[in-house]
């Protein structure tokens, strides 16, 4: 059994979920993979917690219930950030779950870099340095030989990456469509059942996957910034937010959405990419679909992709639950993957 050392950013619902499942799942992830992960620093605003030999997942998560904080857990301090607590931390990867922003992409981007620097690998569920900074990232990763995996930034959990890195091995992707975020699905959702704009945001925060700020899901950036990291990852296209041709639910009105379940439709936010020419171009924008298609049957916060590929025409991959605990489950498939590469997990 080898022990795996990691160092966690953001302690919200994905930071929480991660805690929560090494909690629940230590023995089976020894059973199973042949590692333990010890969680051997976390951070949030208001510190950190820190110890080499291994925090307790469940003491984090009363410190943080009943303090606000983490520093307020064993071995937490108040304002221990950046690169002291990395060090710290001894850890040898970096789980980078802080909220994100797509104009200066902090803390996620300082801390990915500072971690390359001191030679950890790194899994993203942020998606800000991705989307600002993604060939520098990977520039980065490359100089340091380290590695940056960031499945639960595409529409975690549904296993978009994999499943194009592994089974799509030979097949030429003509484009990719997709409900890649489960905030506007379930405002949709409860929107065509009769329910105003504002209850539909709120069933969905109530839900556990509406973004801190959920301007940043109705009106399609948090789609088109999946979109932009898509297409960089399986088009290689440079493309960036501006390229996106967005468009987000705002406009769409309850009497609009009732209409079209009459008519056995829905409206749907569909984020595409498709090759055009000798370029990719990609959208974001709510779509009339059939109630039966493959993505127009996705209601509430379900959400799923569809690869249009040259030699097997649609390859479909949806999932049935969405929000913190589901992309906590992402981010440890790609450390436990990340593991199988280093040899340090079977
Ligand atoms: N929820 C999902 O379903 C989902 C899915 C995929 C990706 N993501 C991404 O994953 C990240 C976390 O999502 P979430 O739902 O867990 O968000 P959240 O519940 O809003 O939590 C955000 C966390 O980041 C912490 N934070 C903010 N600034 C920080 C800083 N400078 N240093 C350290 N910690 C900082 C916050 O600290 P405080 O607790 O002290 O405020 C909080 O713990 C976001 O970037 C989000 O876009 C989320």
């Amino acid at each position: 059994v080898t022990d795996i050392r990691l160092a966690l950013t953001g302690f919200g619902n994905v930071g929480r979920g991660v805690a929560q499942l090494l909690h629940d799942n230590e023995e089976e992830y020894r059973r199973s993979y042949g590692v333990r992960l010890l969680l051997s620093g976390v951070a949030d605003r208001g510190g950190a917690a820190v110890s080499p030999d291994g925090l307790d997942p469940a003491d984090l998560l009363r410190a943080k219930n009943e303090h606000g904080t983490v520093a307020a857990a064993r071995g937490g301090q108040t304002g221990l950030a950046g690169g002291e607590f990395l060090d710290r931390t001894k850890a040898a990867v970096l789980l980078e779950g802080a909220s994100t922003n797509f104009t200066d992409a902090e803390p996620g981007i300082g801390y990915a870099l500072a971690a390359l620097d001191r030679g950890m690998d790194v899994v993203l569920a942020s998606k800000g340095a991705l989307v600002l900074d993604f060939d520098r990232l990977m520039e980065q990763a490359r100089r340091t030989a380290r590695r940056i995996l960031y499945s639960g930034t595409t529409g975690a959990p549904i296993p978009i990456l994999e499943l194009a890195d592994r089974a799509l091995v030979g097949v030429t992707i003509e484009a990719l469509e997709g409900i890649v975020n489960a905030t506007t699905n379930k405002i949709l959702t409860e929107m065509a059942d009769g329910a105003s704009y504002e209850q539909g945001v709120r069933a969905a925060q109530d839900a556990g996957v509406a973004e801190t700020d959920p301007t940043l899901d109705v009106d399609g950036w948090d789609a088109a910034a999946k979109a932009v990291i898509l297409g960089r990852s399986l088009f290689h296209a440079p493309l960036t937010l501006d390229d996106v041709d967005r468009t987000g639910i705002r406009s769409i009105t309850t009497a609009e959405l009732e209409a079209a379940g009459a008519a056995g439709e829905s409206y749907k936010l569909i984020a595409r990419i498709w090759r055009e020419g000798n370029g990719v171009r990609a959208s974001v924008g709510p779509e009339l679909r059939r109630a039966n298609d493959a993505l127009g049957r996705l209601s509430g916060t379900q959400m799923g992709v569809v690869f249009k590929t040259d030699l097997l025409g649609d390859v479909a991959c949806t999932v049935q639950d969405t929000g913190g605990v589901p992309t906590a489950l992402t981010v440890l498939r790609d450390v436990i993957n990340l593991a199988r590469e280093r040899g340090w997990a079977r």
